[in-house]
C-alpha cells in the first residue's frame, strides 16, 4: 500500500519514510527541496535497501499534486510540507500563510478531485503534522488535547487554521479520515547516523544548537532565560525522539485505515526536561563540554510545555519509548558523522 509523504525529504518526513517501509508500506516522497536536501534520498536507500519513489515539485501546484495522486493511488497521505521557523514566521507572515495554509488547501483540493470521480482506492485519508504550538502559553501542564488553542506567531497560527480547515472538510464530507498529530519537541536521529536534523543556517532549536556546540562549530550556547518558575529556572519542554514520532505516524495511519475514525492526539513523552538538563545529558552522551551562558528570555517563549500523552496510547496504542539520553546519543552520532549535515 502506497503512502504519499508531502515534505517527505525533511527531518520528520525522512524518519517516517523509514518507519513506513519497516511497517510494510510503500512510501512516496513529494518534495521541492526548498527546506531539505536531495542527498537524504540516497541515505534512505542505504537504510532501507530499497529505491526511493520521488515526485519532485511543489504541493502548491494543485493540478500536479492531483496527477501524482492519480499516478500512485496512495491509500493515505501524510502532510509534512511547510515552513516551521517561529522567528522567521514573525518576520515573513505571508510566506507562512501562503506555504502552510495554501499548501494544505492545495493538497486537500487535489485529494477531493481524485476522490470525486471514484478513481481513488480508499476514502480520503490524511495525517496532518500539527504542533504543540497551537496550545500557546498553557495555563498548566501537562497539556491534554482539549486545552484551549491560541497562537503567538504566524507559524502557530497557520497550524491552528489548518486544524480548523480539516474540521470543516470533515463536516462537509464525513467520508474523510483525518489524524491530527500535535508534535511536542522532536529531537534525535535515526540510530544509523545516516539521517537527522539538518537546519539550513543557525539553528533556532535547542538540540541542534547544543550538538553544534559539542562538535565545535559554535563556541557556546545562549540559555534564553534562567528566571522561569521551573526546577532550575530554565525552560521546560517535552523532547520526543524523532524515531518515536515516526512510529506515531505509522500508528496513526494504521488506525485510520483500520477503524477509520478521525482523531487529534498529542505526540509527546509526557515528561518535561529543562534546558540545563538537556545540556547535561548531551555532555554525557557526547563526552564533550557544552559551554553556555545565560541570556535574556526569548520573545514568545513559555516557561513550561509538555504533553499528557495518554490519549495517543488509548487510541493508537502508541507511546514514546526513547529516553533523553538516547535522544542525545543519537543526535550526537548524526552530528559528529555529518558536521555539515547533508551538504557534506
Ligand atoms: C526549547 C527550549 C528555549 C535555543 C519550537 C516551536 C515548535 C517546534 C519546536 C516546529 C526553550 C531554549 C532554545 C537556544 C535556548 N517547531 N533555547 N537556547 O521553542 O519549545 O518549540 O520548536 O515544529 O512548534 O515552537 O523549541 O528548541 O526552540 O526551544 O535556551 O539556542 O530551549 O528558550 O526553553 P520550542 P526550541
Amino acid at each position: 500500500m502506497k503512502i504519499l509523504l508531502t515534505g517527505g525529504a525533511g527531518y520528520i518526513g525522512s524518519h517516517t519514510f523509514v518507519a513506513l517501509r519497516d511497517a510494510g508500506f510503500e512510501p512516496v516522497v513529494l518534495d521541492n527541496f526548498s527546506n531539505s536536501h536531495p542527498a537524504v534520498l540516497e541515505r534512505l536507500e542505504r537504510i532501507t535497501g530499497l529505491p526511493v519513489m520521488l515526485e519532485r515539485g511543489d504541493v502548491l501546484d494543485t493540478p500536479w499534486v492531483e496527477a501524482v495522486l492519480r499516478r500512485h493511488q496512495p491509500v493515505g497521505v501524510v502532510h509534512f510540507a511547510g515552513d516551521k521557523a517561529v522567528g522567521e514566521s514573525v518576520a515573513q507572515p505571508l510566506k507562512y500563510f501562503h506555504n502552510n495554509i495554501g499548501g494544505a488547501v492545495s493538497l486537500m483540493r487535489a485529494m477531493t478531485a481524485v476522490h470525486a470521480d471514484g478513481s481513488a482506492p480508499a476514502a480520503p485519508t490524511l495525517v496532518f503534522s500539527s504542533s504543540a504550538t497551537v496550545y500557546g502559553d498553557p495555563a498548566s501542564v501537562p497539556i491534554t488535547e482539549d486545552f484551549p488553542r491560541s497562537h503567538t506567531n504566524p507559524y502557530g497560527h497557520s497550524k491552528l487554521v489548518i486544524e480548523d480547515m480539516l474540521t470543516a472538510v470533515r463536516t462537509a464530507d464525513p467520508v474523510w479520515r483525518v489524524g491530527t498529530l500535535r508534535y511536542f519537541n522532536p529531537v534525535g536521529a535515526h540510530p544509523s547516523g545516516l539521517i537527522g536534523e539538518d537546519p539550513a543556517d543557525i539553528p533556532n532549536n535547542l538540540m541542534p544548537f547544543v550538538a553544534q556546540v559539542a562538535v565545535g562549530q559554535r563556541p557556546y550556547l545562549n540559555v534564553y532565560g534562567n528566571d522561569y518558575a521551573t526546577l532550575d529556572g530554565t525552560g521546560v519542554r517535552d523532547y520526543i525522539h524523532v524515531v518515536d514520532l515516526a512510529a506515531g505516524h505509522v500508528a496513526a495511519l494504521q488506525a485510520l485505515l483500520g477503524r477509520g475514525e478521525s482523531f487529534t492526539v498529542n505526540l509527546g513523552t509526557g515528561r518535561g526536561n529543562s534546558v540545563l538538563e538537556v545540556v547535561k545529558a548531551f555532555e554525557t552522551a557526547s563526552g564533550r563540554p557544552v559551554p553556555y551562558q545565560f541570556a535574556p528570555r526569548r520573545a514568545g517563549d513559555v516557561a513550561q510545555c509538555y504533553a499528557n500523552a495518554t490519549l495517543a496510547k488509548k487510541l493508537l496504542d502508541w507511546e514514546a519509548q526513547h529516553t533523553l539520553d538516547q535522544m542525545c546519543a543519537d543526535s550526537w552520532r548524526w552530528q559528529s558523522a555529518n558536521p555539515n549535515g547533508y551538504r557534506g
